[in-house]
Formats: structure tokens, C-alpha cells, sequence
């Protein structure tokens, strides 16, 4: 009896995704979004940095409790530079592509399938911007 509850709720729960249908849109690969609103933007390169913060790293480094990312810089600096990287004035083209390239710690490293080498410019724009 038990054996067949379980198998009419996953039932349940598969034919409420699949009634769904082509009005599903999978969800945004962060919830969390940038620490910086966009319209303070003027220069495109910047504004599609920002996008691919967006998407690849705010999920770890965005300003929220409990963000990895945020969390272990935190530590790592003891608040000597603030632990936003979005917000650091300290990094270089040459860290930013360093750091994604390479990953460190539970930071991955990203390949060029996923950040390309143009993505990458444009997030070392975004931020080493002059603030
Ligand atoms: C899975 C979580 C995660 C993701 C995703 C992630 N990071 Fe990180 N990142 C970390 C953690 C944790 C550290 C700190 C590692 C340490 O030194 O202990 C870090 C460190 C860094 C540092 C080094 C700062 C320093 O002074 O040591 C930079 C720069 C950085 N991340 C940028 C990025 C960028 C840009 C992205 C998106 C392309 C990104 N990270 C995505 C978790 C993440």
C-alpha cells in the first residue's frame, strides 16, 4: 500500500511538470543578483561584465548571508577590503582572468565554453571599473 502511495505521488509530481509543458522556462542559473544596479553603468563593456557576473558568479560572491564566495573573503581579509569582489578597487585585469581561469579553493575554474575569452573582458571591465 505504501509501495503504491509513493508511486501515485511521483505520478503526481511528474505530471504536474510535464502539464506545465512549453510554458516551463528553467530558472535563473542565480537567485541572487549583483550587488551593483546596472543603470550605474555608462560603458556597454561594463554592463555585459556585470551580466556575466550575473549569471556564473553571484550565486558565491553576491551580498547575501551564507555566499561562499563572500563568506571566505571575508575571512581571508578580515574586512581589511570588502569582501564584495564587485566591490574591491584592488583587482586587475590580471587577477580577474588569474582567478576564473584558475579557480581557487571550492571556486571553480571556468573554460572558455562557459566564460569565452570576450565574456572574460568584459567581467574584468566590469570589475576593475574606476569607481
Ligand atoms: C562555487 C562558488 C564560487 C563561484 C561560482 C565563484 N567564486 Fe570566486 N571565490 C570563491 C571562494 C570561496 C573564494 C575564496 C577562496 C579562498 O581564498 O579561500 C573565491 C575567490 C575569488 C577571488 C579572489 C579574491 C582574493 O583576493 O583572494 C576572485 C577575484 C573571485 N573569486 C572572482 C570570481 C568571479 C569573477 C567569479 C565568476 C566568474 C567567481 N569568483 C565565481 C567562490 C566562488
Amino acid at each position: 500500500m505504501r509501495y503504491a502511495l509513493i508511486c501515485l505521488s511521483a505520478f503526481a509530481v511528474c505530471g504536474a511538470a510535464l502539464a506545465q509543458g512549453a510554458d516551463y522556462a528553467p530558472p535563473p542559473m542565480s537567485p541572487i543578483q549583483p550587488a551593483v544596479d546596472p543603470a550605474s553603468l555608462s560603458d556597454p563593456a561594463q554592463r555585459r561584465g556585470h551580466e556575466v557576473f550575473g549569471k556564473w558568479c553571484s550565486a558565491c560572491h553576491g551580498d547575501a548571508p551564507g555566499m561562499p564566495g563572500t563568506q571566505a573573503l571575508e575571512a581571508k581579509y578580515g574586512g581589511q577590503i570588502p569582501a564584495l569582489v564587485e566591490e574591491r578597487a584592488d583587482l586587475t585585469p590580471e587577477l580577474v582572468e588569474f582567478y576564473v581561469r584558475n579557480g581557487i579553493s571550492v571556486m571553480p575554474h571556468f573554460r572558455k565554453t562557459e566564460i569565452s575569452d570576450a565574456d572574460l573582458d568584459d567581467l574584468s571591465a566590469y570589475l576593475t571599473r574606476d569607481r
